[in-house]
């Protein structure tokens, strides 16, 4: 890992690594990658105000999330499969989490059951992503058993009712081997084929689902893949404790916006009714920073994790999710904030409008 200094290093380094078919996989966005590139793109085209003679001798990236507290608002997005990077698989992310004091958010196409996440990091924050199941009980089964498990939150998938066109998938089909089962599809520990897991999801789901999960369940609830104001009225209107921005790292339909390109918007309609999260095309402190200044309350990656699992496991995801974190840090101390709460609007301008500044 020596030499790797940046979320981009990882990220060539894994490329490079892996073989052809989980390449695809992992990295892959829909049609031509219009909003996979814009992610990043739109990150870049915001520029940093930066404030000078402020005391930033101590910093503290500690804030509180859903009544908790986080040591740093960077957590890991929910993604499929991780022991397709390595054996550590989602254990690995997790213990990553647990070092630097984020949220780890584990997929339901998850390779590591929700058990063994949580001994592997007990003192990791975790939170357990799923799709509705055809079958009702078997969702509600599946939250006690992420309840009982330690998980503090269900995050509901809203931007998948099918899975986008990857080109690059289609090209080098997967062909899943045998030995990957998902076992956190269900409300015990059988060990579901994949195409079972997603065979079984109920496609259909409507906002009656929310109103339905908010009735049965006692843990907070995130919808995650909102892209839309309407859509977060629509979800704060029905008790959402936290409105996720995502578009999947671009991944479901091409053309939508930038996440970061979209949060102010969603920010201001929320008005403070729920907590806003937001990831895609997150790969530096800057970008977390910026994502925090726009109103996000905190900051997902989800490509980052895989890279640093397929460089060294445990080790190169606990790096990566250090590098984030030390970036944020000194984003802060060169921007002129010492904490989280004073991370606002004014640290953050487009070019066009630095004239009328
Ligand atoms: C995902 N994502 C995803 N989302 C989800 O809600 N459940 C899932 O199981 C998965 N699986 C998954 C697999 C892979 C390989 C990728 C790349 C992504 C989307 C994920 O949670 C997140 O929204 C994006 O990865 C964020 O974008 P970046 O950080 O990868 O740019
Ligand atoms: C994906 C699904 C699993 O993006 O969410 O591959």
């Amino acid at each position: 890992m020596e030499g790797l200094v940046c979320v981009d290093d990882f990220e060539k380094e894994a490329l490079r690594k892996l073989g052809n078919v989980t390449r695809a996989y992992y990295r892959s966005g829909a049609d031509d990658e219009l909003t996979l590139k814009d992610n990043g793109a739109a990150f870049s085209r915001i520029l940093l105000r930066p404030f000078m003679l402020r005391d930033v001798s101590n910093r503290d990236l500690s804030t509180t999330i859903l009544g908790k507290k986080v040591t740093v608002p960077i957590g890991i997005s929910p993604t499929a499969m991780q022991r397709l990077a390595h054996p550590d698989g989602e254990c690995g992310s997790a213990k990553a989490i647990e070092t630097i004091g984020g949220i780890m958010v584990l997929s339901y196409f998850a390779t590591c059951s929700c058990e063994e996440v949580a001994a592997a990091a007990p003192n990791a924050r975790k939170w357990f992503n799923f799709y509705m199941h055809k079958d009702r009980t078997i969702t509600q089964g599946v939250f006690k058993r992420a309840e009982k498990a330690g998980f503090e939150a269900v995050v509901l998938t809203v931007d998948a009712p099918v899975i986008g066109k990857r080109r690059d998938i289609e090209r080098n089909p997967f062909d899943f081997p045998p030995h990957i089962k998902l076992p956190n599809a269900c409300p015990d520990e059988e060990e579901l084929s994949v195409s079972k897991a997603h065979d079984d999801i109920d496609h259909g789901a409507t906002w009656e689902a929310v109103s339905w999960i908010k009735s049965v369940s006692r843990l907070p609830l995130v919808l995650k893949g909102i892209q839309t104001a309407e859509d977060a009225i629509h979800a704060v209107e029905l008790g959402v404790d936290g409105i996720w921005i995502s578009n999947h790292g671009g991944r479901q339909i091409d053309t939508a916006p930038a996440t970061i390109d979209i949060l102010p918007s969603i920010v201001k309609a929320v008005d403070n009714r729920a907590e806003v999260y937001l990831d895609s095309g997150v790969r530096r402190g800057t970008d977390v920073f910026k994502a925090l200044a726009l109103g996000a309350k905190m900051v997902f990656v989800g490509r980052p994790a895989i890279w640093g699992l397929t460089v060294d496991g445990t080790k190169g995801a606990t790096k990566v999710m250090e590098i984030l974190r030390d970036e944020l840090d000194l984003t802060m101390a060169l921007t002129g904030v010492a904490d989280i709460k004073s991370i606002t609007p004014k640290f953050v301008c487009s070019r066009d409008s630095l004239s009328k500044l």
